[in-house]
């Protein structure tokens, strides 16, 4: 009699424990960093290398205007994006320096794909700085949300920080 019993309340219990395998955590959320608008000198064709058909286009200036901090751009860096011609792919990859209105100076990396809409791109973002007031672009992580001038003359890229969710508990630095 207590067989049956047993059984029903372990199977009960695997369905709940399935069930609860893969809960929904909590979503982090996206707050605006700010829009990054890069001009570009035409490109330099580096031509099909073994990664693909890579093409320079020089940052020639530019600016950073957002909630969090503003910024002028130098005339250093550039996109060294990289196309797959045989699968339609194209990746940004660029490097950039943003000099913010208060005297820091970002050094920012950003890379990503194409989208299959052939306008957007989407990319990974990571900057780095010594300035104390900044510390915190060291920690981020970020995603951008690009468009280019049909002429490929600016590329205006939205930008997004990371956010929670918040943890309970106690965590340790790691070194
Ligand atoms: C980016 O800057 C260029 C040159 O100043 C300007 O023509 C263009 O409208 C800007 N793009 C965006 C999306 O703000």
């Amino acid at each position: 009699m207590w067989i049956p019993t047993v059984t029903t309340a372990v199977s009960g219990l695997l369905v709940a424990s399935i069930a609860n395998a893969n809960p929904t955590p909590p979503a982090p959320s996206l707050s605006y960093l700010g829009t990054l608008n890069l001009t570009l000198a035409p490109p330099i064709a580096i031509g099909v290398g073994p990664l693909g058909d890579r093409n320079f286009f020089a940052i020639t200036g530019g600016s950073f205007t957002g909630p969090v901090l503003s910024a002028t751009v130098p005339p250093v860096g550039g996109d060294w994006g990289l196309g797959h011609p045989s699968v339609g792919a194209f990746k940004v990859e660029a490097r950039y320096h943003l000099r913010t209105s208060d005297g820091a100076n970002i050094y920012g990396q950003s890379e990503g794909p194409q989208q299959e809409d052939l306008v957007s791109t989407h990319t990974r973002i990571k900057w780095e700085t010594g300035h104390p007031r900044y510390e915190w672009v060291n920690k981020m992580a970020a995603v951008g949300i690009g468009s280019s001038d049909p002429e490929l003359k600016w590329t205006a890229i939205e930008m997004w920080k990371v956010e929670g969710p918040k943890r309970e508990g106690k965590g340790r630095r790691r070194k």
